[in-house]
């Protein structure tokens, strides 16, 4: 039977990256073809996987041997036609960017951070540390600020992997752009962030991501498994729907990042109010209520243009949140606009009638939501 598992196309193939000295596609091909008999063949696959781990041993014994012979701040890789860096690169400030983050998430970040502190106590136990995490998540919930606050945390720089600069060369090169850029982040201590990960990351059955994009993908679920446990290798994307399952199973941890809730959003909006918000403090349950279903970065663009607009002296407070409740209400249902109806009457001088015209109640349907006074 072992003799049908692979097509005389995928024998072609394998026989012509090796006579061409291509050992790397090679090793991608075999890999690739592991997980395509893994099921079916399981013990020809187990063939190649071992085949595969004994030449990872080789490779990484030699990126240690790089790593030792490379100066910390070797300069970072470009792509060879444009020049333009495949890395943005930030050495943050710890303290200027404590994320406001879910319980749940402050829960993860502060283990795996003291896992980093404490790698000796784990590798007496037999355990590394984390050394790969995919986040999860809408635009404008943190993503990009909690890696730069991770990797202040761990004191080391965080290298952004700019994907557009990788797939924008030609795709021919894109492969060994992203081989050069990966290399490189491996041998310097940082944490990598694979940015918008989908740009590359799309499942590999959609039709139209033919031949070098799947390469990319292949090269990608490589890396995460030889991922040294000294680095940290972060991705995230808002489309987790477009990334194949393959690639983030291999993730150590899958974190989601969310909308604010109600608490959240009282805190951005005392952060984002800066010195303004002994004035906000009055629009405080007001703003919450209209900031639901915003996003960290929406509540920080608005109260900066309200920022800028009264230190301007071009509106007022009150105003400028009038105007703020007006656009929050088309995207409420009725019984929402009943209780956003009952904070505006409670909490502001608005009279009844422009409460009921702004919300599009009638003044007895809000009379009547209203708790006895
Ligand atoms: N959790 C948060 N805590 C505090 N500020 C936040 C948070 N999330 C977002 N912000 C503010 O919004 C800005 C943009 O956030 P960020 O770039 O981290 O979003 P993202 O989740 O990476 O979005 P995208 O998916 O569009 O890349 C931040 O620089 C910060 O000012
Ligand atoms: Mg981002």
């Amino acid at each position: 039977m072992d003799d049908l598992i692979i097509s005389s196309e995928e024998f072609a193939q394998i026989a012509r990256l090796a006579i061409g000295g291509q050992q790397d596609d090679a090793r991608l091909f075999v890999a690739k073809m592991v997980r395509k008999h893994r099921i079916d063949s399981p013990d020809f696959a187990k063939r190649l996987e071992d085949l595969l781990k004994s030449l990872r041993t080789a490779r990484s014994s030699q990126l240690l041997r790089k790593e030792s012979i490379t100066k910390p701040q070797a300069p970072l890789p470009v792509d060879d036609e444009s020049r333009l860096s495949l890395f943005r690169r930030y050495e943050d400030q710890v303290e200027q960017l404590h994320p406001l983050l879910s319980a749940n998430l402050e829960q993860s970040f502060s283990q795996l951070i003291q896992e980093r502190q404490q790698v000796q106590r784990l590798s007496e136990l037999g355990l590394r540390p984390t050394k790969s995490a995919f986040f999860l998540g809408p635009p404008g919930v943190g993503k990009t600020l909690t890696a730069r606050w991770l990797a202040a945390q761990l004191n080391v720089p965080l290298l952004v992997l700019d994907l557009t600069t990788v797939m924008s060369s030609l795709l021919g090169k894109t492969g060994a752009n992203l081989r050069a850029a990966l290399d490189y982040a491996k041998s310097t201590p940082s944490v990598l962030l694979l940015d918008e990960i989908d740009a590359i990351a799309k499942r590999r059955s959609d039709d139209s991501d033919i031949g070098e994009l799947k390469r990319l993908v292949t090269v990608m679920l490589q890396e995460v498994d030889d991922w040294p446990s000294s680095g940290l290798l972060l991705a995230a994307t808002n489309h987790p729907e477009l990334i194949d399952p393959a690639l983030w199973r291999r993730f150590d941890l899958v974190l989601e990042f969310t909308l604010p809730e109600t608490k959240q959003i009282k805190q951005a909006i005392e952060r984002f109010a800066g010195d303004e918000m002994p004035y906000m403090e009055r629009w405080l349950e007001v703003l919450t209520y209209g900031f639901q279903g915003s996003s960290f970065s929406d509540i920080e663009r608005t109260l900066q243009r309200f920022r800028r607009a009264m230190a301007l002296g071009r509106s007022r407070l009150d105003e400028l949140v009038e105007d703020f409740v007006r656009t929050c209400v088309p995207k409420l249902d009725k019984d929402q606009r009943k209780a956003f109806a009952v904070i505006l009457a409670d909490k502001t001088k608005l009279s009844q009638r422009t409460i009921s015209e702004i919300t599009g109640l009638a003044r007895d349907t809000i009379r009547r939501a209203r708790p006895i006074q």
